[in-house]
């Protein structure tokens, strides 16, 4: 692909990652606003939302995110969540996004780079991705998972529909 002159490259950029806090849910919500197609925006924006009044009560609920800035700036914001009843270094991935000024300019890669970086400080060993086939509310990041180390594990068939199915993609988090 030609990519636009005036564009940085991520490598030019000095990157950030840090805790998503309760502050940071209205800039966060506008690069949801600008990214996803209806159905998954207001997903997104209710697990955020949900997250929030979790940590403002002080109860955990088995969500971190991290958002990824250059310049004070949102470039990209990666999840995980733990279930309560699983394994604790087990956990699946909870929304992945970048912000739409920074699309198509390897930012996704190196959001992830840094996500799973971060996640190797934590107890966190093996992380988890479900997301569908041949959906149009998700028809990239089948096809981006590979380049950032997911491997397809298993594969749930016509779970949405007829055609649809549940894709499930791992990453061994300690073997980086
Ligand atoms: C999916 C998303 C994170 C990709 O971010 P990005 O920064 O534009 O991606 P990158 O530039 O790092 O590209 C990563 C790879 O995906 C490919 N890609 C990215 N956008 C693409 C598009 N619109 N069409 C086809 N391929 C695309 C790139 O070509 C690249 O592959 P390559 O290494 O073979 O060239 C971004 O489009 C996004 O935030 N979408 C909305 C949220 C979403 O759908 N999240 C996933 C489900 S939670």
């Amino acid at each position: 692909m030609q990519r636009s002159k005036s564009k940085s490259h991520a490598s030019d950029l000095v990157f950030k990652i840090r805790r998503f806090r309760p502050v940071d849910l209205g800039r966060v919500t506008n690069v949801i606003r600008e990214v996803y197609p209806p159905k998954p925006r207001r997903w997104a924006l209710a697990t955020f939302r949900y997250h929030v009044r979790h940590q403002q009560a002080g109860i955990a609920d088995g969500r971190t995110f991290f958002l990824v800035e250059t310049n004070g700036n949102i470039v990209g914001v990666f999840g995980t969540h733990t279930h309560i009843w699983g394994p604790p270094d087990i956990a699946w991935a909870s929304w992945f996004f970048v912000a739409k000024r920074f699309h198509r300019s390897r930012y996704a890669l190196r959001v992830a780079e840094l996500f799973f970086a971060r996640l190797q400080s934590s107890h966190i060993r093996r992380l988890y991705v479900e997301t569908y086939s041949a959906h149009p509310d998700y028809s990239l990041i089948a096809g981006i998972l590979p380049k950032i180390g997911f491997v397809l594990e298993a594969r749930l068939l016509n779970y949405v529909q007829s055609g649809v199915d549940m894709l499930y993609f791992a990453k061994d988090i300690s073997r980086l």
